[in-house]
């Protein structure tokens, strides 16, 4: 039992958020296993983005606990929840279209090599840390496809460019757990495919546990271990995409309405 609770990431409690007299999400008790995709699903205005919200900081739950690797994160701001490890790419600025693709990730960096000057005596070691974050910027831009872009502005990458290079921008924070509310949203078939597949080699190289709101279940469902469906604020079925597809509740409400 023990080395299953180990294997949890993320574990809401009893999550409820209220806007004035609308329960927006009530009592959600999820749990994101360690290296997993999981994939949040549900219909339009289901709670999927308030639940996301009140996980990484920008709203107080009105009940309930958030536990990121076994520590209370409950009610922390959003850059102390960014800082224990667990992004959700919006919290990162955005891109700067006119830097490069490395530029892009370099400033995303916790420890960006501007930081380090102002904080090392010595030049040398800033020299180190900021070879060692192009390095690193380059493996992120190597599983992501990117590397062979590095050196072009971010302007000129395509949509799912763009959005890979959000995901690179959230690695260099040192994340361990990312959150993606609709990666694949406004992206054509074979780019949408391709994000998901460098998400499935992000988690299976760097260990990256995923926690994705997504509306395109043809696509994104090929790609997730586990499923939570919401409707009106609740988890109504959970399971693997093949138990979630055969739901009758899932149906009804999800694909009835598509
Ligand atoms: N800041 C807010 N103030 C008041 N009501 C809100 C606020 N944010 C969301 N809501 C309401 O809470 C409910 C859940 O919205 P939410 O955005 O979480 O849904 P969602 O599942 O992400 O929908 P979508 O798939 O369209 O993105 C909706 O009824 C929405 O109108
Ligand atoms: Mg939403």
């Amino acid at each position: 039992m023990k080395s299953i609770e180990k294997e949890i990431h993320l574990k809401t409690i009893g999550i409820t958020k209220r806007f004035g007299g609308l329960v927006a999400v009530n009592h959600v008790n999820i749990n994101v296993m360690r290296k997993s995709i999981t994939l949040l699903i549900g219909p339009n205005g289901c709670g999927k983005t308030t639940l996301v919200n009140t996980i990484t900081g920008i709203y107080e739950p009105d009940e309930g606990e958030v536990y990121f690797e076994g520590k209370n994160i409950t009610g922390l701001p959003p850059d102390r929840i960014y800082r224990e490890g667990l992004v959700r790419t919006f919290q990162i600025p955005s891109p700067f279209t006119k830097l490069s693709v490395l530029d892009n990730l370099l400033v995303a960096a916790r420890d960006h090599p501007g930081e380090k000057f102002r904080t090392h005596l010595f030049r040398r070691s800033w020299i180190k840390t900021e070879e060692e974050l192009i390095n690193k910027a380059f493996e992120y831009l190597k599983i992501l496809g990117l590397d062979k872009y590095w050196d072009r502005e971010a302007s000129e990458l395509d949509a799912g460019g763009l959005k890979l290079l959000e995901i690179g921008r959230a690695l260099m924070s040192d994340a361990r757990m990312i959150i993606l509310d609709e990666p694949i949203a406004g992206v054509n078939p074979r780019l949408a495919h391709n994000i998901f597949s460098h998400i499935v080699e992000l988690r299976n190289k760097l260990g990256i546990t995923f926690m994705i709101i997504e509306h395109r279940l043809d696509i994104a469902l090929r790609y997730s271990d586990y499923v939570y469906a919401m409707n009106r604020g609740e988890i109504i079925s959970s399971g693997t995409p093949d138990e979630i597809i055969r739901d009758e509740k899932v149906r009804s409400v999800y694909l009835g309405e598509v």
